[in-house]
């Protein structure tokens, strides 16, 4: 049963010291007595002490609980009705309006409070989150092309502008591409040249882009032009050899083809790449695969051909290897050699760019600092 104190006494006690005002209840009655004795003047009481405990609260949460508590279905104000059987016939209806009537008078109470804690929170959340729009703003970097990716790409349109396609080939390769078809024997003293880094037993790391001729050779019948970007690897590290490099190669397999047509290719790709005056020369080389093979310089772009420190007083400065593709490599990929010829080159990217934009260290190339990339095109 519900029941209320209606007496209290106080008197004092010490504890651990501290005197402290105790209350006990002198006189505790039966919730039913007090309502039908007075419910209508507990009713006010409910009310006035509910309008004081809105106008106390501060947050929505407690406003609601308050809410719930004074005009719940099991709220202070609905237990009052409990005094009705209490009361005489005449007071019953008399005490539903009341009941009534506090319940409206509070709700106002509650949505006044309501509206003004709703609007007091969203005045703190546009006040949080003020923006200040006079601030300077945050400006990003702005990313751009690696130089050797624009290199490459200013290699790759001049010979796609000729007609060449571009194709390309795995990084980890088989010893045949790499090596034997290329007419490297397994004892070829020619394999000391490359540096070979190992994967595994019949796999390296393909230590130039040459084996993407043997791959096109073999599945695309001639006439064949094509070039193949892409990244190389030898163990080799200092100012001018990183153990990751990138080369393109080219091949064109046609009909009496000469060392003629590969100069005059070559001569056209230093005249877009480097300038329209820049001259070549071809030098005799070595490559197993290539028959004669050639080394390629351009005439020095730092002195204009005329000797100078980097082209040690020369006046030229070796770009690529090159040469007629060797009667062997044509055979080993079922093309006929009586009837079809061919030539081949092999250009280091790095080595491009290290020209065209006099850098003379090539692991700035991979070491990701943005002052360097910075100054090719980098926002
Ligand atoms: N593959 C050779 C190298 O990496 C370059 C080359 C390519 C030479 C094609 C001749 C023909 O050194």
């Amino acid at each position: 049963m519900d029941c209320a104190v209606v007496g209290v006494a106080f008197y004092m006690v010490r504890i651990g010291g501290v005197r402290q005002k105790m209350a006990i209840a002198t006189q505790i009655v039966p919730m039913e007595r007090i309502m039908s004795e007075n419910v209508f003047q507990h009713l006010k009481t409910l009310e006035a002490q509910g309008l004081e405990q809105i106008e106390a609260v501060n947050t929505l949460e407690e406003l609601t609980q308050l809410n719930k508590q004074l005009l719940g279905k099991k709220g202070d104000i609905q237990a009052t009705m409990k005094a009705i059987k209490t009361l005489p016939k005449a007071e019953k209806p008399k005490l539903g309006a009341a009941v009534n009537q506090a319940k409206q008078t509070l709700q106002a109470a509650f949505d006044a409070k309501n509206a003004r804690l709703q609007a007091l929170r969203e005045q703190q959340a546009i006040a949080e989150h003020r923006v200040d729009l006079s601030l300077p703003g945050r400006s990003h970097r702005r990313g751009g092309e690696h130089i050797l990716r624009t290199v490459q790409r200013e290699i790759e349109d001049v010979f796609v502008k000729m007609g060449f396609r571009i194709a390309l080939g795995p990084q980890i390769e088989d010893d045949f591409y790499n090596f034997e078809a290329l007419n490297f024997p397994a004892d070829h003293p020619a394999r000391d040249m490359q540096d070979t880094l190992l994967v595994e037993d019949g796999s390296v790391l393909r230590t130039h882009t040459s084996p993407v001729q043997i791959r096109t050779m073999l599945s695309y019948p001639p006439p064949i032009r094509i070039i193949a970007p892409g990244a190389v690897y030898r163990r080799d590290d200092d100012v001018t050899h990183s153990p990751l490099f990138h080369q393109v190669e080219g091949l064109h397999v046609d009909r009496n083809l000469s060392l003629a047509h590969l100069k005059g290719i070559l001569q056209h790709f230093a005249h877009e790449l480097f300038s329209p005056s820049t001259p070549i020369r071809l030098r005799p080389s070595f490559f197993p695969f290539t028959e004669p093979s050639v080394e390629v310089d351009i005439g020095c772009i730092f002195c204009d051909n005329s000797g100078c420190r980097l082209c040690k007083q020369t006046g030229w400065i070796e770009i690529l290897g090159a040469g007629m593709v060797d009667p062997n490599v044509f055979r080993e990929c079922g093309i006929d050699p009586e009837v079809w010829s061919g030539w081949a080159f092999g250009i280091g990217i790095e080595r491009v760019a290290m020209l065209k934009h006099r850098i003379s260290d090539i692991r700035l190339f991979f070491e990701s600092d943005l002052r360097f990339l910075g100054q090719f095109g980098l926002g």
